[in-house]
Formats: structure tokens, sequence, C-alpha cells
């Protein structure tokens, strides 16, 4: 062992040798250890906290039956004032006890340091031994492995009673039949941009833009003048069919087979439903063009069919084939040929293409 030391820390300077215990600090004595006055004076600060709390515990009961709440409620600061008389009061009695009860341990109660050694968790053998040969006698008496008639009937009875539990299920709703696998995007539907609802011609997008889009539908009316999708209806399929469309350098992009005239001069189009969770996503990266998920950061690279280069998602971005129609526009070539959005047990059924 080397006797040397760091004369600047003090210690030894082989890092091998135990820590000596430093021990406990000295102990100082709080002023209302030495101070009856400063004791008082600290025993009547908490007797005022707690004597708040008890007010304001009055004061709900005085809120409670005072303020109106109904057709006529009164009012304050645009808030029902009953609501915020109840909360307030309920939350100040509530503090002030906790205050009181504080300060009372801090400033009060004994001060004494106390040092609890740690012991082994586990109990001794022969503890162990006994709580095994306690539970084999008992295993003994129950006469469960003389009597399989019984010990099977149990097994099965308990199986039977996680039936129960499954068939509470069913008050989850009803199943989602093809719900989730098909979108309101058909051939010739038209993209249109999310917030105004504006069609959209491959010259109104530069290289490197992302637009937010969704289907035509969404802004269509019927003869009477009332959207052709409304209510419940709408924002269901919002959350199936909404998609990105980004453009590109057409040499950027990674050619896949088979979708080779599923875009537009470079311009592509993805569903903007994460696979991982169902986050909408819409955080680009021009220059490498990766779209990132602001939720648990999966990152897809759209010049390469969306394929997941980042993060927890296990399947890749799904791409809506888009075509020009007559008039110049960006529309739907058909539906999806995939599921958007999370992954679920039924994505690969083959009935969707
Ligand atoms: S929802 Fe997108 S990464 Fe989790």
């Amino acid at each position: 062992m080397s006797s040397e030391t760091d004369h600047h820390l003090n210690v030894p300077a082989t890092s091998n040798e135990p820590i000596a215990d430093p021990g406990l600090p000295e102990h100082l004595p709080r002023p209302t250890d030495v101070d009856e006055v400063a004791a008082k004076r600290a025993e009547r600060q908490i007797a005022t906290l707690f004597g708040v709390s008890a007010l304001c515990a009055v004061l709900f009961c005085v809120a409670y039956f005072a303020l109106s709440i109904g057709e006529d409620p009164d009012v304050f600061l645009n808030m029902g004032a009953s609501n915020v008389a109840l909360g307030a009061a309920l939350g100040l009695a509530l503090l002030a006890i906790g205050a009181g009860a504080i300060q009372w341990s801090r400033k009060l109660m004994s001060d004494h340091e106390i040092v609890e050694y740690r012991h082994p968790a586990s109990s001794p053998a022969e503890d162990r031994a006994e709580a095994v040969a306690a539970l084999e006698e008992g295993i003994a008496d129950s006469g469960i492995a003389r009597r399989p008639l019984v010990r099977n009937s149990l097994i099965g009875a308990m199986a039977f009673l996680g039936l129960p539990a499954i068939v509470a299920l069913r008050d989850l709703g009803p199943l989602p039949g093809d719900k989730l696998a098909r979108t309101v995007w058909t051939k010739d539907m038209l993209v249109v941009q999310d917030v105004d609802g504006a069609k959209i011609k491959p010259s109104d997008m530069e290289i490197g833009q992302l637009v937010n889009a969704e289907p035509g539908i969404f802004f269509d009316v019927n003869a009477e003048g009332e959207p052709v999708i409304e209510g419940t209806e709408l924002l269901q399929e919002k959350a199936k069919a909404a998609v990105i469309l980004v453009r590109m350098a057409p040499e950027d992009i990674t050619p896949v087979p088979g979708r080779e005239n599923w875009g537009v001069d470079g311009i592509l189009c993805y569903s903007k439903i994460c696979t991982h969770v169902g986050c909408p996503i819409s955080l680009w990266e021009q220059q490498t063009h990766h779209l990132l998920c602001p939720c648990h950061q999966s990152t897809f690279d759209l010049a390469d069919n969306g394929k997941v280069v980042f993060g927890p998602a296990a399947r890749h971005l799904p791409q809506l084939p888009i075509k020009v129609n007559a008039e110049g526009y960006l529309v739907a070539q058909s539906d999806f040929t995939e599921p958007v959005g999370p992954s679920y047990w039924e994505r690969d059924r083959s009935d969707l293409t």
C-alpha cells in the first residue's frame, strides 16, 4: 500500500483504498431548541396556520350554500363564482394544514439524528427452510397430490374465472371491421390544402416544399349546401385520410418497382399518420428528405418509399398514388393500398389490395 498522498486533495494517491467513514457532521441545535422565546413564536405560527386552515374549511361550507349555480349562477372573472370559491377555500385549507405540519416537524419536533444500518435483505437460512417446510406441510395437508379430481377442477375453475374479463372487453365497443383499413380516398378524388380546401397544381409546389393536404370531399357540399361529410364521421375520416405532399428532385427519389407512376414530377403523397402510435407528422427536413414524428422521433425517408430510418415505428409510411386530372390538379389514383396509421394485427390482410 502506498503512503503517498495527493496534497491538493488530501486523499490517498492510490484509488483502490476505501474512503474513510467521514462520520456525522457536528450536531447544531436549532434556535427553537435553545431559545424558549423562539419556540413559543414557532408554536404561535404553527397554530395560526392550523387556524387559517379551519377558517378556510368554514368558508368552503359558506360558499357552498351562499353562491348560486344553475340557471343564474354567480360569476367571478367570467368563471362560476362557486367553483372559484370552493376550489380556493379547499386549496388554501389543505395548503395551510400542510404548511403547519411541516413547520411543526422542522421547528418543534425532536431533532435526534438517527443512524440506521443496512442488514442483508434475505432471511436467515433456517427461516427459509422453516418456510419451505411449512409450505410442503400445507400442500401435504391439503391432499392436493392425492385428490387429482379436486386439483384439476380447481385449476379449471380458475381458468374459467378469466372469461368474464375477456367477455367484458365487448363493452369497449363494436369491432371496427374494415374501418381501420380503408379511407375515403378514391380514384380521381382531388388532393386539396387542409386549411382552405384549395386545389393544388404541380406547379404550385417548389422542390423541397411540404404541403399538408386532405381529400377534396371534406370540402364538398350537396345540393342543399350542406357538407357531404360532417360531424363525427368527418372527424373519424379526417383522422385517417390526412396526407402530406412533398416535392423532391426526381433524381433524388429511389425508384420503387411498381410505383414508378405514383408521383408527379417528384411530388409524392404520403399518409400524415405515424405508423407507430398515430401522431400526425409534418416535421420535414428538405435536405435529407426525412420526415420526423414529434411524438417519439420515428423518422421516415420520403425519398425512399417512406422507409423507417430511426425510431420505434415498425412500418414504412403508406404512400398514396397520385396523378394529375384533365384540369391539371393533383388527384388520387385510388385509396391507400395498405392500412394507414398505427400497426395492428390485421394490417397484412390480403383483401386490401
Ligand atoms: S407516434 Fe410517431 S414515433 Fe410514436
